[in-house]
């Protein structure tokens, strides 16, 4: 496994994180269910294996099938809590200090823990209003109390809609963001990315392989991408290429996916920094650009 410095938390993570989500969603397609007794023990066992195979980055939410993807997570870090980062979310339908307290009290409940490394506005976009109630309205004043105590040790917000968070990053309260990006999902490129280096945040990754999508498109779209190469794969590569990702949360069920992913993770060695691209692609248009002037 290959560990980063997740930004100003100051800890060392692996650089894929195990991402939470799957363990409360059934993959119907192969007949899989985290709520049946077999799957969770499956569950259980991928998780561990993670763990085992030098994962050390745990990421869930309370609202991964109320709570279910919190509890098998628990079960799993029984007894492995130590140098395990774990960070869960709190939903933005709490809207007061006390609703924020208790939906922790509640997370630190069924993942057994003393403490959570990370708690995280669980946010798709963030509008003016949202924002302003995080910071006013008790939310952010219940996470800030709750680090006092020594519940949570550092602060996060994650966002499907990377641009629609560059206000509350900017208040300089928060450690860690998490925001969507992947090979189709270009959006945090070019602001996000950027920006939470500037304020040493800590940056993570959500949907590193598109959740699917790119893999549902390609046979439809373009059989011989599809047939050429493994877009698990290229998907994962391109997160891992970019140095401004600390932690790609991947999504994973089964054991098998989690060793693909570590194999992966420790013989990628990438030739070109991701984190180039959009200058490399300035430099391209400038050069057109002053062809054009020129002739
Ligand atoms: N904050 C938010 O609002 C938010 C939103 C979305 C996601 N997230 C976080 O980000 C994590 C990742 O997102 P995600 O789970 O939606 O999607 P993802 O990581 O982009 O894709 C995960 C899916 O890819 C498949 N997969 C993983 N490794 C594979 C391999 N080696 N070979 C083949 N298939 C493989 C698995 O599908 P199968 O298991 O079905 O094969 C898995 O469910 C989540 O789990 C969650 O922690 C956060």
């Amino acid at each position: 496994m290959k560990y980063v410095t997740l930004g100003r938390t100051g800890e060392r993570v692996s650089r894929i994180g195990f991402g939470g989500f799957p363990l409360a969603a059934p993959n119907l397609s192969r007949a899989w269910d985290p709520y049946s007794t077999e799957g969770r023990a499956d569950a259980v066992r991928t998780v561990r294996r993670a763990l085992d195979l030098g994962i050390n980055y745990v990421d869930t939410a309370e609202g991964y099938g109320e709570g279910h993807s919190e509890s098998i997570i628990g079960e799993a870090l029984a007894g492995r809590r130590e140098g395990v980062f774990v960070a869960t979310k709190v939903g933005l339908h709490r809207q007061t200090a006390d609703e924020v307290t208790a939906a922790v009290h509640g997370s630190l409940r069924r993942l057994g823990c003393e403490h959570l490394d990370l708690v995280q506005f669980h946010g798709g976009a963030y509008d003016t209003d949202l924002t302003r109630r995080i910071l006013e309205d008790g939310p952010m004043d219940a996470l800030m109390e709750l680090r006092r105590q020594g519940k949570v040790r550092f602060i996060g917000a994650t966002t499907e809609e990377p641009v629609t968070l560059r206000p509350l990053m900017r208040t300089g309260l928060l450690d860690v963001v998490q925001v969507r990006y992947s090979l189709i999902h270009q959006g945090a490129a070019h602001h996000v990315l950027n920006e939470a280096p500037e304020q040493n945040l800590g940056l993570t990754v959500m949907r590193p392989l598109t959740s699917g999508i790119l893999q549902y498109l390609a046979p439809r779209l373009l059989p011989e991408l599809a047939d050429a190469c493994d877009l698990y794969e290229v998907c994962l590569r391109y997160v891992l290429a970019d140095s401004r990702v600390h932690v790609a949360n991947v999504g994973m069920r089964w054991p098998g996916e989690v060793e693909a992913n570590c194999r992966l993770v420790d013989t990628f060695n990438p030739r070109f920094d991701v984190a180039d691209l959009p200058r490399a692609t300035r430099t391209v248009y400038k050069t057109l650009d002053a062809e054009r002037k020129a002739s």
